[in-house]
Order: C-alpha cells, then sequence, then structure tokens
C-alpha cells in the first residue's frame, strides 16, 4: 500500500466533542471515513471550557506564548476514534457559553478567536508539529478557518496545500479594517481582490482568494453559489475561481443513523418496528393523527423556511395530517410553532430545545420529513429521512436537489421516487407538495415503494470519501 496522505482538518467544531449545525457532523465523519481511503486527518480545534479536563490526558505537540493576547498550547489525543489537536488557548476560549455567543450575543473578539485557530492551523502546516508530523494538505472549513489559507500563502514558503470547504456562505467572517494589524495580516493585501470586503474584512474571502482548491457540500450549491442570489455577495469571487471549485455531497453516518438500530428497528423489507416507533412519538408529542405525521428537525432560522409552515399546514391538518416539530433558534420562529401546537394540539407538537435522542425518534416514527430551505449548502435531515423512509419533503435547492429523486410519473415508473421535490421556496409550493404527498398516502402500495426506493438510496460516506481523497491525490500530484 502506498503511503497515506497526512491531512489537517481546521473546523471549529466536531461532533463528538461539540455540535451546533451539520458542519461538526461533517468534521466529525470524515476522519473516519477517509481512513479507509488511505488518509490520515487530525482535527484541529479550539479547546472550548467543556472540553479543557481532556487535555490533561493529551500531548502537548505545539506551542505559541502570544497568540492574540495570551500563550497557547496545542495538544494532541484521540476521542471517539479521532485524532485530535485542541487548541489551548483560554484567553480566547476558555469560557461560559457557547463556541460563538455567550449570554450577551456573538464573542465580540470571534475575529480575534478564530483568526488564531487559522494562524495556528497555518503554522502547523508550514512547520509541522513536535511529535514530527507534517501536514501534505490542510483543509480549512468555512469562515472560521477562512484565514489559515491565507496566512499559508502570504507567510513564505511551504510545501503544505490548502483547501477550504463552504458549507454555509451565509456566514463570512467580516470584521472591522482596523484589526487588520490585530490579525496579523499584511495591510498591502487590503484591496478589493484580495482582503477587502465591504470596507472590512471577511476571513472567508480571504480564504476564498488564497486556497488552493475550493470545495462545497453540494455539487448543486457549488453552481448556485455563483449566482447572486445565493453567493450572498461573494459569487464574483467564487466565479473567477470556478476553475478550482468544486461540489462534494456529504454523507451521513450509517452506524449512527440507521432504522435496525432503533427502540423498534426495522429495515425496507419489514416496516412492522415503524409503525410502533410512529405510536411512540404520537404519544410523545401527545398527538393523534389520521393521516401522514410529518416532522421537522431543525435549527429556527430564516434559511430553513420554518416560517411557511403556519401558512400551509392548516390544509395538511384538514387532510388528516399533523406535525411533530423539534428546533431552537429565532424566538420569534420558536413562537410561531407553539401558536400552531395551541391551535391545534392533537395534530401539531412542538418541543423548543436541542434533542438529539428525540430526533432519532422523530425520524424512525415519521413519515415524512419537511426541509423547505431558502437555501441548503448540503442538508442532513433529508438524508435521515431517506435512510429511515420519511418520505424528504424539500425544497429544490442546495444539495437537497442533489439527494432527493421528485415523485412523479416517470420517476415511479422507473422506479427511483424518493421524496418531494417543490420549487421555489413558497408557500404556494410547499402546499403544492403537500398535497401530492397526500395523494401518495392513499395510495399505500405505491407510498410503500416510495419508501423503499429512499431506504436503497445511499447515503453514506463512501461517495463522498472517495470524492475527498481524489481531489487530495489530484492536488498532491
Ligand atoms: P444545518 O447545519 O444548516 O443546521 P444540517 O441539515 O446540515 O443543517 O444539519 C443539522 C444537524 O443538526 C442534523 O444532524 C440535525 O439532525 C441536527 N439538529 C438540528 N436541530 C436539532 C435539534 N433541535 N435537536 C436535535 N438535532 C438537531
Ligand atoms: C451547513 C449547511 C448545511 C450542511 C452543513 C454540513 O450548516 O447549512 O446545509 O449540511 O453545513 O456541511
Amino acid at each position: 500500500m502506498s503511503k497515506s496522505i497526512q491531512v489537517l482538518s481546521v473546523v471549529s467544531e466536531c461532533v463528538p466533542l461539540l455540535k451546533t449545525g451539520g458542519l461538526a457532523d461533517v468534521a466529525g465523519a470524515l476522519p473516519g471515513a477517509l481512513m479507509t481511503k488511505n488518509v490520515h486527518m487530525r482535527v484541529l480545534m479550539p479547546a472550548y471550557r467543556n472540553q479543557r479536563w481532556r487535555l490533561e490526558g493529551m500531548k502537548p505537540v505545539f506551542a505559541e506564548d502570544d497568540l492574540m493576547g495570551g500563550p497557547a498550547t496545542v495538544f494532541a489525543g484521540q476521542v471517539g476514534g479521532i485524532d485530535f489537536l485542541l487548541l489551548d488557548a483560554p484567553h480566547l476560549y476558555d469560557r461560559e457559553g457557547g463556541p460563538y455567543s455567550g449570554p450577551q450575543g456573538d464573542w465580540e473578539d470571534n475575529p480575534q478567536r478564530f483568526a488564531a485557530l487559522s494562524w495556528i492551523g497555518a503554522r502547523i502546516a508550514r512547520e509541522g508539529l513536535n511529535d514530527g508530523w507534517l501536514p501534505q494538505i490542510m483543509h480549512c472549513h468555512d469562515w472560521q478557518a477562512g484565514f489559515a489559507p491565507a496566512y499559508l500563502a502570504w507567510g513564505g514558503p511551504h510545501t503544505c496545500k490548502s483547501i477550504l470547504t463552504i458549507h454555509n456562505i451565509a456566514f463570512q467572517g467580516w470584521a472591522k479594517a482596523e484589526l487588520i494589524h490585530a490579525l496579523r495580516l499584511p495591510a498591502h493585501e487590503f484591496h478589493v481582490h484580495s482582503l477587502e470586503y465591504y470596507d472590512g474584512l471577511s476571513s472567508l474571502k480571504a480564504g476564498l482568494v488564497t486556497a488552493d482548491r475550493i470545495t462545497t457540500v453540494s455539487p448543486n450549491y457549488a453552481i448556485e453559489l455563483m449566482r447572486a442570489e445565493y453567493g450572498m455577495g461573494l459569487q464574483g469571487v467564487l466565479a473567477e475561481r470556478a476553475e478550482v471549485v468544486s461540489g462534494i455531497l456529504n454523507g451521513v453516518d450509517t452506524q449512527v443513523w440507521s432504522p435496525e438500530a432503533e427502540d423498534k428497528p426495522y429495515a425496507f423489507d419489514n416496516l412492522r418496528g415503524k409503525i410502533e416507533n410512529r405510536q411512540t412519538l404520537c404519544a410523545a408529542f401527545d398527538l393523534e393523527v389520521p393521516g401522514p405525521l410529518a416532522i421537522v428537525v431543525s435549527r429556527m432560522t430564516d434559511q430553513k423556511g420554518i416560517d411557511l409552515l403556519p401558512e400551509v399546514l392548516p390544509e395538511f391538518i384538514e387532510a388528516g395530517g399533523g406535525v411533530a416539530i423539534l428546533g431552537a433558534g429565532d424566538p420569534v420562529l420558536e413562537g410561531a410553532m407553539r401558536a400552531l401546537e395551541l391551535r391545534y394540539p392533537d395534530r401539531v407538537g412542538v418541543r423548543v430545545g436541542y434533542d438529539e435522542g428525540l430526533s432519532h425518534l422523530m425520524f424512525s416514527g415519521g413519515d415524512a420529513v419537511l426541509v423547505p430551505s431558502r437555501f441548503e449548502p448540503c442538508g442532513l435531515t433529508q438524508m435521515y429521512g431517506l435512510r429511515y423512509g420519511t418520505l424528504p419533503v424539500v425544497a429544490g435547492v442546495g444539495g437537497l436537489a442533489d439527494s432527493v429523486i421528485n415523485v412523479n410519473p416517470a420517476s415511479m415508473i422507473a422506479g427511483v421516487a424518493t421524496g418531494f421535490v417543490f420549487s421555489p421556496t413558497t408557500a404556494d409550493a410547499l402546499a403544492g407538495a403537500l398535497r401530492r404527498l397526500v395523494r401518495l398516502w392513499h395510495d399505500p402500495e405505491a407510498w410503500a415503494q416510495v419508501q423503499r426506493n429512499a431506504m436503497r438510496h445511499p447515503v453514506g460516506w463512501e461517495a463522498s470519501a472517495d470524492a475527498y481523497s481524489r481531489l487530495y491525490a489530484d492536488l498532491l500530484a
């Protein structure tokens, strides 16, 4: 076997240590998925307060005396089979609250906090660790690691190549121009073709102009990003670098997300367990639903289109449907969901909060999962839906369009339909998709056929891991 490719992943959250969204799932799945492709990945992330206890059992492998206001040490150790490099810099990360915000909202020094992560990533990429490890590729994720390719590119000779993966272009890491020196950025790069972005700095843009390769988490989003509707100001920058941009669809962890591992296990050729899980789910949410039971598991933000539900649910409920909703985020959206629950107590159940265990019950007991996103770089919940025979009802954007095949006469005859795709992301189009869903529900044989198609659709990491390893090999060739 040829020598394995050494990759440093730079990321702000990673399962099993910390998760606020799909980014952490993906960062946590890649090392394992790539191991089988002859890639060794180590994951650099901050040692937030709730992880510092782990450092005791770990080995210091890199240090800097003054990392943007205080000392920093990188500790190496394994957690959950992943080779972590935890960046301990208490003045930046040892705080009460989340990774990006505290009780008062976003941390004011977020530019410094994640520039620091990126700085250390770039130094490791250039100098290696004191345990002798030198990465060949630095794979950075989102704005939090956006400065890393820039520090590497602007810091002198190096052999390491860089990749920046965009998980969500809505977050661009904007900072005031006056921080340029504090963030250790070269003043001569402050111009429109480089660092400058709306009179300030953008770590994401810095990464986009300097990374050797740019990827995003679905082929469709890679194309959408070049258009103004989805590029969110960075479409021009991406279009200029089009020849190094590609999209690789995420996978999901099929061990963790498996109907065969749920409370009442089931499989595509025996769905009895799913019926029992549905009863448990209805009991958990206090629901009585004669027709299809839809679920929503989502951050409550504008991106996710949750605000369309109040308009479309009355008709769906009239047709016998119901919905169980789990999510947290925007208090206005949370309130709107609670109002629906008050109005339809037997048909709408709402849990505000984050609850992984409950989400498993929902996917295993639901009939359909609603993902009416305005934009969606990849999306993971529609893939859980496929895997669980919980038919996805998705907006035809980003990775949603890449992973669900709409039910229509042609796809039914071909035996490939896996769910419902609607477009544009409006209440009308969503209502139309729900009508089609209700119609299919009344044809149990056809419904079962689509469920089987969905459950057999591959959603694991195999294909994506192949694509990433080819990208790495290509970059080193
Ligand atoms: P995003 O990263 O934009 O939020 P994804 O679909 O990529 O969207 O990933 C979201 C992940 O977070 C999924 O694993 C989903 O199941 C999970 N999730 C979101 N909200 C909740 C919640 N309230 N409780 C449990 N899991 C949640
Ligand atoms: C982002 C996107 C989501 C994607 C996830 C993982 O959070 O919003 O669509 O699935 O990253 O790549």
